[in-house]
């Protein structure tokens, strides 16, 4: 059976946690890992000389404990050759969605996607949204600006020097939009696959045929 990866990152408050959860509500054998889940206690996280704790990088976070999640669903979803391609429609692939706002400039994860999303906000409506949540600890006054923004464009250039292709998407449009968006992208790039593993099993057979 083979397996479909799809990685949702971009900017702080962009709606990945959002468009993850209204995608896995459609997608049947559907798992989501979330980034949001890994972050390190308060007390292992870095300070800056102006105060602020360092968040918004990736050593706030524990990603051997995110990359053990992901081997675990590997595991238990390995990609071994399908028996008959017929018999495995898209919609039963086994699809794990991978969301958090720093998956792209994490190098162990380079080889892993099948698809690769980047939400986008303005800086306005991010710091909007972002004044709406509420997080533990709060953000002290000028963390936004201090911190949490710097720290989006920073990965948002190493964003830019990627190779593979990345789909922005623009967070401002409805959660329904993007959803819409999302879903009939994903059930594409599916077909897509599909007809890859069939015509590999097709060509296959012809060696067999041709080497007799
Ligand atoms: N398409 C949208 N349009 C307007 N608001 C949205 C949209 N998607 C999500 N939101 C709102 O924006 C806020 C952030 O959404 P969400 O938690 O999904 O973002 P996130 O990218 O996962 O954020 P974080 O970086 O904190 O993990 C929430 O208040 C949510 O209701
Ligand atoms: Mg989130």
């Amino acid at each position: 059976m083979k397996t479909f990866i799809i990685g949702i990152s971009g900017v702080t408050n962009g709606g990945k946690t959002t468009l993850a959860k209204n995608l896995q509500k459609h997608l049947p054998n559907c798992s989501v890992i979330s980034q949001d889940d890994y972050f390190k206690p308060e007390s292992e996280i870095e300070m800056d000389k102006n105060g602020f704790l360092q968040y918004d990088v990736l050593d706030a976070l524990n990603m051997e404990n995110m990359m053990s999640a992901i081997s675990c669903w590997m595991e238990e979803n390995p990609e071994a050759p399908p028996l008959s391609t017929d018999s495995q429609s898209s919609m039963d692939i086994p699809i794990l969605i991978i969301e958090g706002f720093l998956l792209f400039s994490y190098k162990p994860l380079d080889t892993l996607w099948n698809r690769s999303y980047f939400l986008t906000i303005p800086y306005e409506e991010c710091k909007r949204r972002r004044s709406t949540r509420v997080y533990e600890p709060p953000d002290p006054p000028g963390y936004f600006d201090g911190h949490v923004w710097p720290m989006y464009l920073r990965h948002r250039r190493e964003v830019d020097t990627i190779t593979w292709e990345i789909v922005y998407l623009d967070g401002t449009k409805s959660e329904e939009d993007l959803f819409s968006q999302v879903y009939e992208d994903i059930m594409h790039q599916l077909a897509k696959q599909k007809s890859l593993v069939k015509d590999s099993h097709f060509n296959g057979k012809e060696i067999i045929s041709w080497t007799k």
